[in-house]
């Protein structure tokens, strides 16, 4: 049972279902992309514990895997207690849920490195917090993803501001919010991190990726950062993903700036930067990782095979039934590919496709980045019905 149905959990459901499974796809809404490709689905709001357990009693699946962080997750200790395997575990997704847990463990209880930061309740709390942290600051929900209800504090006009974004941004009924100190960082990298039932924790190498909104906008692999580096960034990984215990893929993301580097958060599941693995820079891609992951399959090896790029196509409008332009324009040259996710409304800033790009290992990254920009740039969102 796959919580959550976008464009990662779409591309897991093809990685399981090539491998024989039967997926039940469940999101808020109808026809959500996973859903397209799966054997069965459900519609139900997932911060709903009730609706939760409804489905779970309903379809007693197996395993569970979260495609998102909204949602219910302390339900989660109780279906792992009932025997279902939860992905990658119950303590993993519940931890990640709320910002909170997942910083405090990571800054307090392992004691990495990570921005400085605060929390606020209230606006009154979100001043003291500003004045702590100092400024420019990053202020998010505690519950949010892809940037939503983010906001960056330069001076204190704005603090107000970043209040009232983070109330209309967040997910859940969790109004608190993260207060931290504004890294300067020169590269920020996405950590592919396997871990296994039956086997070593296993890294992919690199993604560097830019964001914008707090929303990525193109990343590649591999991203050269240096040895010392990599090494620390992958003892750190090792480390949150063991306290958070589980098997699966991770996402987690750094900053590397020239003070050192600092450990950002974590994803316990396919992360969006990771979609330039569907270039076939890998032997396995991140989804194919992940699946064999939870089922408790070998990986042998991950090996870098080509660069690769990708790049977001977004919607600039809210409307239904989008349909999309000058994708022969961008497949028209060797190595460019495109997934088109199939969601079926549109909203402003809305990610609707990515464009990948490859070439053989060793090749311009940036050659490559700028090709997955421009292939991206040709294809148009439209609506039918706005
Ligand atoms: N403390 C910070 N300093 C500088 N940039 C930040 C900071 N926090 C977040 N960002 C930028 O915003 C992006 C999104 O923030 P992140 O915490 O990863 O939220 P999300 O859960 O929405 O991905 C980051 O990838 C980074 O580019
Ligand atoms: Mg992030």
């Amino acid at each position: 049972m796959l919580l959550g149905s976008g464009e990662l959990g779409k591309e897991f459901v093809i990685a399981v279902k090539r491998l024989g499974h039967h997926v039940i796809a469940v999101d808020s809404y109808n026809d959500a992309p996973a859903q397209q490709v799966a054997d069965g689905r459900e519609v139900i709001d997932m911060l709903d514990g009730l609706a939760l357990d409804a489905i779970v009693a309903r379809h007693q699946p197996d395993l569970i895997v979260p495609e998102i962080e909204a949602i219910r997750t302390e339900r989660f200790y109780d279906y792992e207690k009932e025997g279902i395997q939860v992905v990658p575990s119950a303590r993993a997704a519940n931890f990640t849920m709320n910002r909170k847990a997942i910083r405090d463990l990571a800054a307090k209880e392992l004691g990495l490195r990570t921005a400085n930061y605060r929390y606020a309740a209230s606006l009154e709390e979100l001043h003291a917090a500003v004045g702590e942290v100092g400024i420019p600051c990053v202020v998010k929900p505690l519950m949010s993803s892809s940037g939503k209800g983010q906001s960056t504090v330069k001076s204190e006009a704005d603090i107000e501001k970043a209040w009232s974004y983070s109330q209309s941004g967040k997910r859940g009924d969790i109004a608190e919010v993260i207060v931290e100190a504004f890294v300067q960082f020169h590269t920020e990298i996405t950590l592919l991190t396997v871990t296994q039932k039956n086997g070593v924790t296993l890294f992919c190498p690199p993604i560097g990726h830019r964001q914008e909104r707090g929303d990525y906008q193109e990343s590649w692999q591999p991203c050269m950062i240096s040895d010392a580096h990599l090494k620390e960034a992958e003892e750190i990984a090792e480390k949150v993903t063991r306290s958070l215990t589980g098997a699966g893929i991770w996402g987690v993301e750094f900053f590397l700036a020239d003070e050192g580097i600092y450990f950002s958060e974590l994803s316990p599941r396919p992360h969006d930067t990771g979609m330039v693995t569907l270039a076939g820079t890998q032997n396995l891609s991140e989804f194919e990782l992940h699946a064999r992951a939870v089922l408790g399959l070998p990986i042998p090896e991950i090996i870098l095979l080509k660069a690769g790029a990708s790049a977001v196509v977004l919607a600039d409008r809210a409307g239904t039934n989008p349909y999309y332009t000058g994708v022969e324009d961008a497949l028209g040259e060797p190595g460019s590919d495109i997934r088109i996710f199939g969601k079926p409304a549109t909203r402003p800033y809305r990610r609707m496709a990515v464009t990948l790009a490859s070439d053989q290992l060793g090749s311009d990254v940036d050659a490559l980045k700028a090709k997955a920009i421009a292939n991206a740039a040709k294809v148009k969102v439209l609506n039918t019905e706005l």
